[in-house]
Formats: structure tokens, sequence, C-alpha cells
């Protein structure tokens, strides 16, 4: 099974950039199942209806979400109504919406998990992810009553992203890390078979200060009269950022690829192609 997944979607020409390389290139690389980061993609801040609409129409399977998860706020049930658009888990109980989804990959019938996790360093208080995502797991085994388990782990610090990720090796499919906007280089399989990346990156503009408009984010550091202002995305042609899992029988991780293709980022032009066809 291969798995794509990829990094906060920035605003339209995120969106417009995402949408793009998926129908160029779903069926030529076999993504038989799509996840996207979609925290940011309206205009920045948060997701609509119309928003999910576009993503799940264009072929995109789940939605996971962070720290704006609730930014756009006139319509706070979406998140009860759509069940392929999840929240963090360890959100508090009561919070709208579900911190996981189960999907099936039609003709195949395998089952996919995947969960939304929120850090705690240097974000809101959240509850503790370890905790939260162990006892969840207790109910699941890779190979035995699902297919794949995968986790969006939305937190500020490759430290919390690298404990989180070794606590769970061998028990889930993959990990990656989102919300920095900027793609590490550390993709790797741990021993015990659970693919990882510290993060992502962003699909967005990255002619910006992480995807927001230049001058508004420099006076944002410099001015304490912007601290609160909010930004605008980028409008320059957005770098697709993703990660391609293939994923064994037993649920492990076989392979992890990076994607990084279009806009202001070196490009790595090898990296699917050569795992395309397995
Ligand atoms: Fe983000
Ligand atoms: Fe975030």
């Amino acid at each position: 099974m291969r798995i794509a997944f990829f990094g906060d979607v920035v605003g339209k020409s995120g969106r417009d950039a995402l949408i793009k390389y998926i129908s160029s290139n779903k069926a030529k690389h076999k993504f038989d199942f799509i996840i996207v980061n979609g925290e940011n993609s309206a205009h920045g801040y948060g997701i609509s209806q119309a928003i999910c609409a576009e993503f799940f129409s264009a072929g995109i399977d789940v939605i996971t979400m962070g720290n704006h998860t609730f930014d756009k706020k006139d319509d706070l049930q979406l998140f009860d109504r759509e069940k392929r658009l999840i929240r963090p888990l360890n959100y508090p109980k009561g919070t709208p919406g579900q911190g996981y989804v189960i999907s099936e990959i039609p003709f195949t019938n395998q089952k996919v998990l995947v969960i939304n996790l929120i850090g705690r360093i240097g974000m809101e208080q959240n509850d503790d992810p370890f905790s939260v995502v162990n006892e969840f797991l207790n109910n699941f085994k890779l190979g035995t009553n699902i297919e794949a388990i995968f986790i969006d782990f939305h937190a500020e610090t490759t430290s919390e992203k690298t404990a989180l990720a070794r606590y769970l090796d061998g028990r889930i499919s993959a990990i990656i890390g989102t919300h920095t906007h900027v793609p590490t280089a550390d993709p790797q399989i741990f021993k015990h078979g659970t693919g990882f990346l510290s993060d992502c990156g962003m699909c967005g503009d990255y002619n910006t200060v992480i995807g927001m408009d230049e001058e508004a984010s420099i006076k944002r550091f410099i001015y304490k009269i912007h601290a609160r202002a909010k930004m605008i995305p980028g409008i320059n042609e957005a770098t697709v950022c993703g990660v391609v899992l293939d994923i064994g029988q037993n649920g492990l991780c076989k392979d992890i690829q990076t994607i990084r293709v279009g806009g202001f980022l070196k490009e790595q032009k090898d990296c699917v192609p050569k795992c395309a066809g397995i």
C-alpha cells in the first residue's frame, strides 16, 4: 500500500499547487491513499466546507489539522459533520469533531487508521499526546485488525516529535510531523519498522515567512503593535512538500521518500519516480 501525505496547505497558492500535483501524479505514482494537513488552507487560518469539498473531489482521502483547527468560528459543526476531517486526538473531551478516522481503500478493502495529534512544547495547553495515543492504540494491532496506522503529529519541536515517534516505533506504520512549515531532511525507518520525518514542510509559497506575507511578518517581530495582526498568505507559486510511504503486509513501513516540487524551494527531482512502480 502506498500512502502520500502532504504538509500544511497554505492558502490558495498551496491548494492550487497541491491539487495540480495530485491530478497529474496520483495514478502515475500509484498513490492508494492521500492525507493532507489542511489547518492553513483557508487563507492561512483554518478550513471551510468548500475547501474540504475541493480536497475530497481532488482525490484526497483524509484531512488532518493542528493549532489552527478552529480558526474559522462560523461553522464549528463542520468537524462533527465531516468524518474525513479530523482534529488533534489529544484535545480535551467535549471538543467538536474526532481525533481519528478509519478509512477503507476502494477495491482492496484495506483499512487505514489516521490519527491527528498535537504537541505541548511551544503550543497551547493540550492533553499529553504520549498517554492519549498509547491508550488509544491498545485497540489496534497492525496486520491483525488494521492494515496501516498513520499519525500526523502537529508540533513545534523536532525533539518532541522524535521522542513520540520512537515511543511508538513498531506499533504504527508511520508518524510524520507538521506545523513548522519547513521540511526537514531526516526521513528514516526506525528499527521496529515505523517510518518517520520530523516535519513534512508546507505546501505553500516559500518566498514568504512560513507561507505568510513577508513585510507583515517582519513587522510583527519588530513592532509590538503588529503582534496580533492577521497576515495574508503569499501568492507566488507554492512548493508541494510531502512524503510517500510504502507499507508492507505487516503494516510496517518499507520505504519512505520525500516530495519537494515547484515554487521557490530547490526541487527533489528524483524522489518519487524512484519508488514508483514498486
Ligand atoms: Fe500550519
Ligand atoms: Fe500549526
